[in-house]
Formats: structure tokens, C-alpha cells, sequence
């Protein structure tokens, strides 16, 4: 793991906007010239009102969205003069898919349920991914799956007709099942009751103090109180007329 205070995440100079393609060729801009940088160790809080391009952010760093200058570089693996880095902006998919697979986990505001596969094998599936043996990686998956009480006769069934409480806690499982050295956290508590929020701010309180370099957006104020270690403000642009 990443020795605290190392910079895992460097945004520089970003800029983002949507083209809507059925009104002419209107240019909706939500974020310019953005700046930022993640240590391990940090849970950097996104902060902003709705539709000021929280979630928008946090789905480029993990390469879903092109950016149209600047770059989101990302700490990712151990070179042979020390880490390497990929630019998430502009980096091959396979480049991308290995960054998602071994050092950054993405905690999505919803799950999106596969069809047929258990929720078991949906939590264990990143570690299986990465090697792990089918035994280990069960029992992980379970351990978590337990301490966010989702019951026992669940783990068996597809989380497609689960509760979205339900749903949004298999979702934290299956992203805190392994120790990625980066968390985008996209509101990982709306959707839960006040016990197991408190499991999820431990969970996440957790991930830092092992040196995990985590950005995450929570609309409940006691949650950022509690994990963040600094806001991060993103402030809604002008909309062109
Ligand atoms: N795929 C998209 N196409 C067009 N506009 C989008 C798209 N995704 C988000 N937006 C718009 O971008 C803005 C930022 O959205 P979002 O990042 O979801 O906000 P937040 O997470 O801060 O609530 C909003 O005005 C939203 O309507
Ligand atoms: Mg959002």
C-alpha cells in the first residue's frame, strides 16, 4: 500500500461539457480549467448543489467520459523506477480496464445488477478477477456482506429485486471488497438507514487510515463531517442561453 500523504490522483486543468445533440448543437458546460489533486490517506468530500457535475466528475476520473483538455493522471502499479501513471483522459481502454482492476474501485450511486448471477458471486467477482481463489474470495465477500446485514438467504438470489437499501449495500461490498489504493464514492449512504450508515462511515474511515486515496460525494453532513478530511467545491457553471 501507499505510504500516506503520496499524491494518487492529479487532476489538471479539466474541462467538461455536454453537447446536446437533439437541441441544435447546444453546449451545456459543467465544470473548466479544474485542478486537483488526491493523497493517499484523503478522503477528499465533492461538494456542490445537484446538477453542479459531482457525479460527471468522478465518471471521467474513472475513464467513462472523454474530457476535452488537460489530464486526470492516476497512480497505477509499481514501475521499475517506482509507480507508474496513467492519464485516465486519454489511456488506452485496456489501460483503463487494469486500472479498474487493481487500483481503482468505484462505488456507483446505484448497482447495476447482472442478471441470474448471485449476490455472492457479485460481491466476490473483483477479487476473483484479480486471482484470488474461489474459497477466500467467498468468505471475504461474506465477512462483508454480514457486517452490512445483508441477511444470509439473500446471498444466493440475483439483487435485482432487492430493496434499494439492499442493492446500494451489496454495491459497497462488492467496491470495499478489495483494498483498491483508490475509492470513488458516488453517495454509497442515500439510501441507507442510520445503523448502516455508520457501518459504511467506519468502512470508509477505515480505507484511510490504510492509506487509500478516496473521493467521495455524501449528501448526509454528519457522514462528511465524519470521513472527510477536506471539501472539495464544485460550483454549477452559466449555462449557455
Ligand atoms: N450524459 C449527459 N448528457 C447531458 N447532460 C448531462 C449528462 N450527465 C449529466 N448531465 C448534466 O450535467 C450536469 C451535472 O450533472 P451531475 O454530474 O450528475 O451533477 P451532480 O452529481 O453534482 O448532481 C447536470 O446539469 C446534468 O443534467
Ligand atoms: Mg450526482
Amino acid at each position: 500500500m501507499n505510504a500516506q500523504n503520496e499524491p494518487m490522483i492529479i487532476v489538471e486543468q479539466i474541462s467538461k461539457q455536454f453537447t446536446l445533440l437533439n437541441q441544435g448543437t447546444q453546449q451545456i458546460p459543467v465544470f473548466e480549467n479544474l485542478d486537483l489533486t488526491v493523497n493517499a490517506g484523503e478522503c477528499v468530500v465533492l461538494h456542490g448543489p445537484s446538477g453542479a457535475g459531482k457525479s460527471t466528475l468522478m465518471r471521467a476520473l474513472y475513464g467513462n467520459y472523454l474530457v476535452g483538455k488537460g489530464s486526470i493522471k492516476v497512480r497505477h502499479g509499481e514501475g521499475q523506477n517506482g509507480a507508474g501513471w496513467v492519464d485516465m483522459s486519454r489511456a488506452h481502454p485496456q489501460h483503463i480496464l487494469a486500472v479498474r482492476k487493481s487500483t481503482m474501485g468505484y462505488v456507483s450511486q446505484f448497482l447495476r445488477a447482472i442478471p441470474r448471477v448471485s449476490t455472492l458471486n457479485i460481491v466476490a467477482e473483483p477479487m476473483l478477477i484479480l486471482g484470488e481463489d474461489e474459497a477466500t474470495a467467498h468468505h471475504k465477500a461474506a465477512e462483508l456482506l454480514t457486517r452490512l446485514h445483508v441477511p444470509e438467504r439473500l446471498w444466493t438470489l440475483a439483487p435485482a429485486t432487492f430493496s434499494g437499501g439492499e442493492q446500494q449495500r451489496v454495491n459497497i461490498a462488492r467496491g470495499f471488497c478489495v483494498d483498491f489504493p483508490i475509492l470513488l464514492l458516488d453517495e454509497p449512504t442515500a439510501s441507507l438507514d442510520s445503523k448502516n450508515r455508520e457501518t459504511v462511515t467506519a468502512m470508509i474511515m477505515e480505507a484511510t487510515q490504510r492509506g487509500a486515496a478516496i473521493i467521495g460525494i455524501f449528501h448526509d453532513k454528519d457522514v462528511r463531517a465524519k470521513v472527510g478530511t477536506r471539501l472539495f467545491d464544485i460550483k454549477p457553471q452559466e449555462k449557455a442561453a
